[in-house]
């Protein structure tokens, strides 16, 4: 019986670790989160933007080529962006604009490398609804702004656009 109940602690344990500690467990497997329409046309009013390097059907690789004057990235959420954010970081100093819709992943190194180099970082509240689904995101969003070769000291805010409230 005593040994049962250890088990059952133990087996407990294991569950509650890797629900909170374990990567494997988070919601970042899928990475084609679609922008909900108003949000992009919200932000499409202000920044009149003339390309997506990563559609939902590309037919190029936007890692690789030259982007337009002003871009709207809501990248791959994988491993894969920082290349994305990197890319974001590069056009920017060429003079672009460029707006990038992330997860707020602020403990990894692509935030602290390139995130905090934009010239605004726009904090989501709520969660946001991809695909024009009823239910709010799994994670917290974050928009960042990069502009004019922007090298640093970003401005920060706390936007309640079309988002769930908490
Ligand atoms: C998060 S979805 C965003 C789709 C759409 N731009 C939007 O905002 O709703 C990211 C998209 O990037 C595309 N993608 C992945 N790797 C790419 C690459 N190397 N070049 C261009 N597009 C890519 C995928 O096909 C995926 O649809």
């Amino acid at each position: 019986m005593d040994n049962l109940f250890t088990l059952d602690i133990y087996v407990l344990a294991v569950f509650y670790f890797f629900m909170f500690h374990s990567k494997w467990l988070t919601p970042s497997g899928r990475k084609d989160w679609k922008t909900p329409k108003e949000l992009y046309k919200e932000l499409n009013k202000r920044f009149r933007f003339d390309f997506d390097p990563c559609p939902a059907n590309p037919k190029f690789d936007g890692l690789s080529i030259e982007w337009m004057c002003s871009n709207y990235v809501n990248p791959p959420y994988g491993r894969e962006l920082s290349k994305w954010l990197k890319k974001c970081y590069d056009e920017c100093l060429k003079g672009k604009t460029v707006v990038v819709l992330i997860p707020s992943r602020t403990d990894t190194i692509w935030w602290h490398k390139y995130v905090m180099k934009a010239s605004e970082i726009w904090f989501v509240k709520g969660r946001l609804k991809f695909d024009d689904k009823e239910n709010g995101a799994p994670f917290p969003s974050a928009i960042i702004i990069f502009e004019g070769g922007s090298k640093g000291f970003p401005l920060i805010k706390s936007v309640n656009i079309l988002a769930e409230s908490i």
